[in-house]
């Protein structure tokens, strides 16, 4: 393998979707651009998104109340625009996708209808290590409906020795206790090992046992290609300030299949967005709580213009790259990633990727197993200018986007990294 910096230039010359870095705000670091790889953390600001959000202001300016009728882009169906393009990003119809509220909040709106425990049904299957607000999550709804996480909880996580999740053992799981699982809740790319779950797979084992299944896709939208529709999947989340480059806490998103969407009798949580439209604004009548077709039928409030508006500049990037492309330059960039850091005595020295190699059971990021003092690695590193995180007890996660990363950036980590003392010199 050649590994040196003018092949990553001849490999950034050679990609079709270069132009697209341009369109971001890159981060700097003193003179020079920093290398930054933790868009599964925070996605980088479209450049188009200032204007976004500066159009809403002035519409907020200008007409005040009237820019729900009259802005630019009307308040009053703002979220309509949001459907199509998010359904393209996770393989939904645009009726099966809403944007709305926080992750947290819609896994919680989704329990609600997604999770009916009763006696003889009332255990939830989750992957560890899984995310700990879906733990929370998770656990609290137990004890709303007068469960006890203790009897109620079933995790599945990585067998002793190993890294990873085995699919088979879900799969085992759900055969022996099918019959108690009320709901699956699985992060479809596990924020710690960035390992993408065979997410048909688990959705086919849990529907023929009669299970609820839903995923959390904070780190799979915009990441890896997605087919929820198809996959029969009852419900998914997911938020939309990582690769969805939407910006701090920015607006989430919920799928809900069609085969829920026009179920009027499924129990929910009401609010005067999530009614039809016809009837929202008969409050003289005081009807009846009707929700509309479709996931937007779990809409509680009118929705933050100004959280949404930046999504409007990020979906419109995706929507030009398209997400095959986007996959298949990462696919390329994470893979020039792993043969760096293989190439280099430190992957084996100090440092291990745990993430899969299969590339279906990988997205952008790696994750890296750092034995050696790896809070002060990653401090070292940010002070070269290179951003990735850390997450205890003791992973790197490094992901190059495909949007806005180049080889050159994958280049310049795997230098630094690897220029960094080994375990045995450093002690
Ligand atoms: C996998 C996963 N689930 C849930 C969350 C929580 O998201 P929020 O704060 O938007 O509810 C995060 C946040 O990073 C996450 O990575």
């Amino acid at each position: 393998m050649d590994t040196s910096r003018a092949h990553a230039e001849q490999l950034d010359a050679a990609d079709d979707l270069r132009q697209f870095r341009d369109r971001f705000h890159i981060p700097r670091n003193g003179d020079s651009e920093a290398v930054y790889l933790c868009g599964n953390s925070l996605g980088l600001q479209p450049k188009t998104a200032r204007a976004y959000l500066e159009q809403e202001i002035d519409d907020w300016a200008h007409l005040a109340v009237g820019g729900h009728r009259h802005g630019v882009k009307p308040w009053y169906s703002y979220h309509e625009a949001f459907c199509h393009g998010g359904a393209r990003l996770v393989g939904a119809q645009p009726s099966e996708v809403v944007m709305m509220n926080s992750l947290t909040v819609n896994l919680h709106l989704m329990m609600v209808s997604f999770y009916r425990p009763t006696p003889q049904r009332h255990k939830i299957l989750i992957d560890a290590p899984c995310f700990p607000s879906d733990l929370y999550a998770v656990k609290t709804q137990m004890r709303l409906h007068g469960f006890d996480p203790t009897e109620s909880l079933i995790e599945v996580g990585q067998r002793d020795g190993e890294h990873l999740i085995r699919t088979s053992d879900i799969q085992d799981a759900l055969a022996e206790h099918g019959d108690q699982i009320a709901l699956v809740l699985l992060g479809g790319v596990n924020y710690f090992t960035g390992q993408v779950l065979d997410m048909a797979a688990i959705a086919d084992a849990a529907n023929s046992r009669g299970c609820c299944v839903g995923f959390d896709l904070a780190h799979a939208a915009g990441n890896v290609p997605l087919a929820l529709h198809e996959w029969g999947v009852d419900f998914a989340c997911w938020c939309s300030y990582k690769y969805l480059n939407a910006g701090p806490g920015a607006i989430a998103g919920c799928f809900v299949h069609e085969r829920h969407g026009n179920n009027e009798q499924l129990l929910r949580f009401g609010g005067w967005w999530g009614n039809d439209p016809e009837t929202r604004f008969d409050m003289h009548l005081r009807p009846e709580f009707l929700p509309q077709t479709g996931a937007a039928g779990w809409q509680l409030s009118n929705p933050p213009i100004l959280s949404l508006a930046p999504l409007h500049a990020s979906l419109e990037l995706f929507d030009e790259a398209t997400m095959p492309a986007l996959r298949s330059k990462s696919m390329q960039l994470t893979g020039y990633l792993r043969d760096l850091l293989e190439q280099g005595e430190k992957e084996t020295d100090w440092c291990q990727i745990i993430t899969p190699r299969d590339p279906e059971s990988q997205g952008c990021q790696l994750s890296l197993l750092v034995l050696d003092r790896p809070g002060e690695r990653v401090e070292s590193l940010l002070d070269a200018g290179i951003v990735c995180d850390f997450r205890e007890p003791n992973v790197i996660r490094v992901a190059p986007v495909p949007l806005y990363n180049s080889f050159t950036d994958v280049w310049r980590f795997a230098q630094t990294l690897q220029a960094q003392p080994s375990g045995a010199q450093a002690s």
